[in-house]
């Protein structure tokens, strides 16, 4: 008779926080509640093991070394070029490039894209929700090429006014840049629609996507969203700071002029003149992030193990539970009420400041992040200075949400009840 094969057990949403060690630990004596993965996630431990493997058995700098070491380390490194391609669509691992994270990708395109193709009388489209990542760089950019930057107005339920694109993008319109999950209101927006809106005004027009949020909320396929550029970064995907993706289509990186000059991204060098490697070593200039890239790759199997629909799903199901619990809390004002949403939520008390509240939160082991978020111009719209935002990530629970609800009521408690 055939044995029976013991099956592996399948493993749960509520099982991958185990993962986390980070998580097991206390905050001001409380367990943790770690609600500001918005602004960073955490690392699971095969992360934090694959980086200390590489730095233990075999670092060496990449691409040049003919030694063993450099040149497992160079295979690692360049691997994960083709799992970030296959995670987000792409068609080719040569249209990926490595920065340091969003910010430095959106310089690269404003820097070199930018610089190339603006002049005056031409402008750059973006929108009032963005990450200030995706305002300074256009506003540097725009100063230095006499080009104007115009701005998509947010809705009051914190979703874009999609007619707005129809009306701003003219012929004279180079590049459109927008976020597509909102880091302060949570909204995702209808990313390959506003690009459908956009290319149909102006066929030429270039179009990026800063995916810093939404590549770890769910599901992402760039050449379905038909972007031209794509930004995220690694260490909101539950990998490492100090490396970011730009995502670049092929034929557009080939006219783009190197954004820094340095070794590793050279032909040839004389006094007299250089020559440039292909995309992406072109736009890859020094020692990159070696065991940051190499985390990266391994944050990427990770989620893509669990399955991004299951995390959007489960972070789905808690951004309405925790919605519900919350109404137990008076005097909260939400910010971000759209119909699609991702597991973030930003609110202000009528009893307390966002800081006060932040304080007493963490002095409960909540942490949130209260601020701005990197979005003044958002807040300014709203007529505030700062919420309280409140952010999930895969590991995130009802208790989590049990630990916040009732950090809130404390904080209502000592800072008075409102109006
Ligand atoms: C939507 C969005 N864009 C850009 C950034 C900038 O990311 P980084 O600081 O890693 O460059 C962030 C980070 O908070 C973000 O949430």
């Amino acid at each position: 008779m055939a044995k029976a094969v013991a099956q592996k057990p399948q493993r749960t949403m509520a099982d991958y926080r185990a993962d986390f060690p980070i998580l097991a630990k206390a905050m001001n004596g409380k367990p943790v509640a770690y609600l500001d993965t918005g602004a960073s996630a955490q690392k699971p431990q095969i992360v934090i093991d694959t980086m200390k493997d590489v730095m233990e058995t075999h670092y060496a700098n990449i691409h040049r070394g003919l030694y063993e070491f450099s040149q497992i380390t160079t295979t690692e490194f360049e691997a994960v070029r083709s799992k970030v391609a296959g995670f987000i669509g792409a068609g080719a691992a040569d249209e990926i490039i490595f920065t340091r994270n969003t910010t430095e990708a959106i310089n690269l395109v404003a820097q070199s894209w930018g610089r190339k193709v603006l002049q005056r009388g031409d402008d750059v489209v973006i929108t009032e929700m963005e990450h200030h990542a995706n305002i300074v760089p256009w506003q540097l950019v725009c100063g230095m090429t006499g080009a104007k930057l115009k701005v998509v107005p947010v809705n009051d339920d914190g979703t874009l006014n999609l007619a707005a694109f129809e009306h701003l993008v003219t012929d004279n319109t180079k590049i459109v840049s927008f976020v597509h999950v909102s880091n302060s209101l949570g909204t995702i927006n209808p990313a390959k629609k506003i690009i459908e809106i956009c290319k149909a005004k102006n066929p030429d027009v270039t179009m990026l996507v800063d995916g810093s949020q939404s590549v770890v909320h769910g599901p992402v396929n760039i050449q379905d969203i038909g972007c031209d550029f794509f930004a995220f970064t690694g260490h909101k995907l539950y990998g490492p700071t100090g490396v970011g993706v730009l995502w670049g289509r092929a034929d557009i990186l080939e006219r783009m002029p190197p954004y820094q000059g340095g070794g590793d991204m050279i032909e040839r060098v004389t006094f007299e003149k250089t020559s440039f490697k292909e995309a992406p070593a072109k736009f890859e200039a020094g020692t990159p992030a070696i065991v940051e890239v190499i985390g990266l790759g391994t944050a990427i199997d990770y989620v893509q193990g669990i399955g991004m629909a299951a995390i959007a799903a489960h972070e789905k199901s808690l951004f309405e539970y925790a919605m519900k619990e919350l109404a137990a809390v008076p005097g909260l004002t939400y910010y971000g009420t759209g119909p699609e949403k991702a597991g973030i939520i930003s609110f202000r008390a009528d009893w307390g400041h966002p800081s006060d509240i932040g304080m007493i939160l963490d002095q409960c082991g909540v942490a949130v992040r209260s601020g701005h978020h990197c979005c003044q111009p958002l807040m300014q719209r709203y007529g505030v200075e700062a919420t309280v935002r409140a952010s999930f990530g895969l590991y995130s629970n009802k208790d989590d949400i049990a630990a916040l609800v009732a950090g809130l009521q404390k904080a209502r408690s000592l800072l008075g009840s409102g109006t």
